[in-house]
């Protein structure tokens, strides 16, 4: 994947030079910190792939768009994690566990402005579509963060409002960063409208990656706290299954873990693992991913593009997938 881990290192020395401390340190200290904790950078990186695809010569125009677009992300990930009580993240304490709540809230809308100034630099002739296309995704990502919150005191969330809860929350970033760097490359609105669709369906196998992980994934190598979905009753596609598969006694205990105010964390998330694993829950995740993945490589097949790009954009969708961290 030579020339997307190319992108990547473009895109982490830019992001070094754009985290600088300036004053006030209370607000631009926590932007720095986390933009430093490194990350996968993988939506910049799509999005500058996504250009090369079409122009190669027009990749330089999609840098600050794609920073934009990281710097977006990250925004997000600091509010989502006073949201999820989040403590760790990328190895390293949150923003606000090292600093505080307001930190965290007040950095992060700074950081969404920055996003917005980064994005604008976007070239004049696609300039429009480009906001259009970041200012409807950016809502999108607050509506499936609401409905996230929404569905942990809820019951009976069914697997297709979970599947558009992630499209909201996740996938449409991802497809936003790649149409992005379509229309900056120069392809058309329906051309690049299929990588959107390329990017919402590896978005959706990304979640659905992201919560199998928090299950069952190493925290080293993740970053994060294991079992954080657990905690706090997310509605993950795991629980929902779980409660589908499950009869008797088996449905009767997660029923009561999800129900219980005071419990041991480790308990729980030990219990709520067990029944994952005897309701086979882990299987069904894994073929929903595969079938979120297929749908993502019959849209990339459709468009004509680098060969060299495309190829490996499709390595990219493939360890994604596959990935620990
Ligand atoms: C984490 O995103 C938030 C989700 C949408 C699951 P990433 O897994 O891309 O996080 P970083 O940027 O690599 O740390
Ligand atoms: C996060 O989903 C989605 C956004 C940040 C918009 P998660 O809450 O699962 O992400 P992590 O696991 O904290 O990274
Ligand atoms: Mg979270
Ligand atoms: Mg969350
Ligand atoms: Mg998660």
């Amino acid at each position: 994947m030579s020339i997307i881990k190319g992108f990547q290192q473009e895109i982490e020395a830019a992001l070094s030079n754009l985290a600088t401390e300036k004053e006030p340190t209370g607000l631009y200290a926590p932007m720095a910190y986390v933009l430093s904790l490194g990350g996968k950078r993988i939506r910049p990186a799509l999005c500058m792939a996504s250009c090369a695809l079409f122009d190669n010569h027009r990749v330089p125009d999609a840098l600050n768009p794609a920073l934009g677009i990281e710097v977006f992300h990250n925004f997000t990930l600091l509010h989502d994690d006073i949201m999820d009580g989040s403590k760790m993240r990328r190895n390293n304490p949150t923003v606000h566990v090292k600093w505080n709540n307001n930190t965290a809230i007040l950095s992060g809308d700074a950081m969404l402005i920055m996003a917005y100034q980064l994005i604008a630099n976007a070239p004049f002739s696609v300039l429009n579509p480009v906001l259009d296309v970041f200012s409807k995704t950016a809502l999108e990502v607050c509506e499936g963060q609401q409905l996230d919150m929404d569905f942990e005191s809820r019951q009976n969330v069914t697997e297709d409002e979970y599947l558009e809860m992630i499209r909201l929350k996740t996938a449409v970033l991802l497809g936003a960063s790649l149409k992005i760097g379509a229309l900056i490359g120069g392809a058309s609105m329906q051309t690049a409208n299929l990588l959107y669709s390329f990017g919402s369906n590896i978005g959706i196998s990304f979640q659905l990656q992201d919560d199998w992980l928090d299950v069952f994934g190493d925290s080293d190598a993740f970053g994060k706290a294991i079992g954080g979905d657990i905690a706090c009753n997310k509605k993950t596609y795991l629980l929902i299954s779980a409660l589908n598969m499950l009869t008797g006694s088996s449905k009767q205990e997660l029923n009561n873990w999800i129900s219980k105010k005071d419990f041991d964390l480790h308990e729980k998330v030990a219990a709520v693992r067990n029944l994952y694993n005897e309701a086979n829950v882990s299987a069904k995740a894994k073929a929903m991913m595969n079938y979120y993945h297929q749908n993502a490589i019959m849209q990339l097949d459709l468009i004509n593009g680098a060969k060299d790009v495309k190829e490996e954009l499709k390595e990219v969708a493939f360890s994604l997938m596959e990935r620990t961290r």
